[in-house]
This record gives C-alpha cells, sequence and structure tokens, in this order.
C-alpha cells in the first residue's frame, strides 16, 4: 500500500471517528437537557394547593362561587380543589372539612354551616392550616376571616322591601332554607326585627325547605291550606322562590301573593319578569369566590388581612331589569 493510500485512509478513519464522537457527545447534551427539563415540569406545581368546600356543587350559587375562585386561581400560582355534596349535606360537607384537614392543604374557605363546623375549624388552624369562611361566618372559630353576606342585614333588607312593597299590610308566612344553619337563621331573624316593627303584618307560620325546591313548595303549600289568610311569602334560599309560586299557582292564590326570595338564578329572574316573584335580594358568590382565594393568598404570604370582607347586597325588582340586561348585555 502506498503512502498516499495509507494516509488517506487514516485521514478518513479519524474523522469518522471524531464525527461519532461529536455526535454523542450531542446527544448526551440533549438528554441532560431532557432530563433537567422533566425533573423541573415534575416539580412545576403551584406553590399552595387550597380546599374550597360548599354547600351544593349541582346549583347555580355555588357554580358562580366556583368561577369566581377559578378566576383568581389564574392569577396566583395556587390550585384550588373546589369541593362539595351534590345536594345539601352538612354531614358530608364536614367529611369533606376532615379529609381536607387530613391531606394538609395550605389553606381551607369553607361554608361554616352549623356551629359543629366551629370545632373541625379550630382543629385545622390549630394544625397550621388557615381557614376562610365564606358565605356562612362561625364568627367564633379561629377563622382568619369571613367573606360573603352580612345575613342579618339582608334579612333586614327582605323586610324593608315587603314592608314598603305590601305598604305595611300583610299576613306572612315564612319559608327558611334551614332551622340548623347560621345564615337562614339570621335572615329570618334580620327579617322579623325590621316586620315586626309593623303593626300591619303579622307572621303566621315558618317552615324550612332544605334548601330544595320540592320541599319549599310542599310546606308553602301546607301553609295556604292551613292559613288561607296569607298574602305574603318570604323565602330565605335560592328556590324557597320557585316552590311558593308552584304552591301558590296549584291553589289558584298567585295573583295577589307577595313573594319576596334571594339569588337571581334563572328561575327567580323569569318569574320575576312574569311578577310572580315580586322582589329578590341579590348576593355576590362570584366576588365571595374570587375575594377568598385572594385574601387566602395574602394571608398565607403574611399581609395583613381584614377580619369581615362584607359583600354587596341589594333588592332587584322588575323595574329594574331592563337596567340589569343592559348592564349584562354590556350595551350601557
Ligand atoms: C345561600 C347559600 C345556599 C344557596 C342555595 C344562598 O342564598 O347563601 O348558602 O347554599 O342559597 O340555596
Amino acid at each position: 500500500m502506498n503512502r498516499t493510500l495509507l494516509y488517506t485512509v487514516l485521514l478518513f478513519a479519524f474523522m469518522t471517528a471524531t464525527g461519532y464522537a461529536v455526535y454523542f457527545y450531542k446527544q448526551s447534551q440533549l438528554t441532560d437537557e431532557k432530563i433537567v427539563e422533566a425533573m423541573l415540569s415534575e416539580n412545576d406545581f403551584p406553590e399552595y394547593h387550597f380546599a374550597l368546600i360548599g354547600e351544593e356543587m349541582n346549583h347555580d350559587y355555588w357554580r358562580l362561587v366556583g368561577q369566581g375562585a377559578e378566576k383568581a386561581e389564574g392569577s396566583y400560582d395556587v390550585f384550588v380543589e373546589y369541593e362539595g355534596p351534590k345536594r345539601s349535606n352538612p354531614v358530608e360537607q364536614l367529611k369533606l372539612l376532615d379529609m381536607a384537614i387530613k391531606s394538609k392543604v395550605d389553606g381551607i374557605i369553607v361554608q361554616a354551616l352549623n356551629e359543629h363546623f366551629t370545632p373541625l375549624i379550630d382543629q385545622a388552624v390549630a394544625q397550621g392550616i388557615p381557614v376562610i369562611t365564606i358565605d356562612t361566618d362561625s364568627s367564633e372559630s379561629m377563622r382568619s376571616a369571613y367573606i360573603g353576606t352580612d345575613n342579618y342585614l339582608a334579612g333586614q333588607l327582605a323586610g324593608k322591601a315587603l314592608v314598603e312593597d305590601t305598604k305595611g299590610e300583610a299576613t306572612v308566612g315564612i319559608i327558611s332554607g334551614s332551622f340548623d344553619n347560621a345564615h337562614h337563621l339570621q335572615r329570618v331573624k334580620g327579617f322579623k326585627d325590621v316586620v315586626e316593627e309593623v303593626e300591619g303584618i303579622k307572621i303566621v307560620a315558618i317552615e324550612e325547605s332544605n334548601i330544595s325546591r320540592v320541599d319549599a313548595e310542599e310546606k308553602a303549600y301546607q301553609m295556604l291550606s292551613e292559613h288561607d289568610n296569607i298574602t305574603a311569602f318570604y323565602g330565605t334560599s335560592s328556590y324557597n322562590g320557585v316552590g311558593i309560586v308552584a304552591a301558590a299557582k296549584s291553589l289558584n292564590k298567585q295573583n295577589d301573593m307577595y313573594v319576596i326570595t334571594f339569588d337571581p338564578i334563572d328561575e327567580n329572574i323569569q318569574l320575576l319578569e312574569n311578577g310572580d316573584i315580586d322582589a329578590i335580594v341579590e348576593q355576590q358568590p362570584f366576588e365571595m369566590g374570587l375575594l377568598s382565594i385572594k385574601k387566602m393568598v395574602e394571608n398565607i404570604n403574611g399581609e395583613p388581612i381584614q377580619e369581615v370582607y362584607h359583600t354587596d347586597l341589594s333588592i332587584i325588582r322588575s323595574s329594574d331589569l331592563p337596567n340589569r340586561n343592559r348592564q349584562q348585555s354590556g350595551s350601557l
């Protein structure tokens, strides 16, 4: 073999070996990068994990709370686990609270329906998990803050609306969402404190609906059968108005019946448009959800937060609807 051929073979072998070396070096670099990327993405969890526990998932009011929380979730490094019984069930709701404590979330936002929630809230706080109450407060617990309606004031507003609209003359039946739950008790108390000051207004019966439209209808029907002089109803929960109207219709009493209820869910707005419901107490569930996440993050970050954030309240009558529809369609 002559020298030139030998050098050519050696040069070719050298270049091939160098090529492979460079290729494998690049490949190993790429693999390292991928490993680092994978490790980073595995640790790319949001900074905080919160549990938000409501009363009834299959309900327009609670869907709005969830949407508010979801909006806030987009602005902070948090993951919000939103849960609650499908249908109102305080025992199941307490179990969810217990599970959130056991799974050591970073913060709990809970509707504190009744006094059974207080020891569990205190247990969470004792274990270092901050708690914010929403919609219904447990003021004697160790929660950091309450965000929601002033339920006593809401009852007073409803009472004032009824007095104004009936010109101070009415025989009233009350359908409360529940006799055990703090917010409904406060809504009834606020209402009574206002109407009992007015001579022409008499409350003749009070029943509970377990926030269900079927129960509300049954109770309203029973009340109307026992007290055929009832001229007005006050419902403290979203579906009470729908139930009251159905009962009044089946007894052919809807025309002269004054009805005030809570929450502008679609059915209530339709009944307001038709004139079957006369007034609705409007709360701010979206705002409650949004603010609860914001305040929990601030609280955990050591920023000062207030003890109570009362969200807005208003009364909607049919005369407010055109303005409201214009606002919602953005044509104002
Ligand atoms: C109350 C909630 C309740 C909802 C459904 C609202 O008026 O604020 O606590 O879960 O009605 O009845």
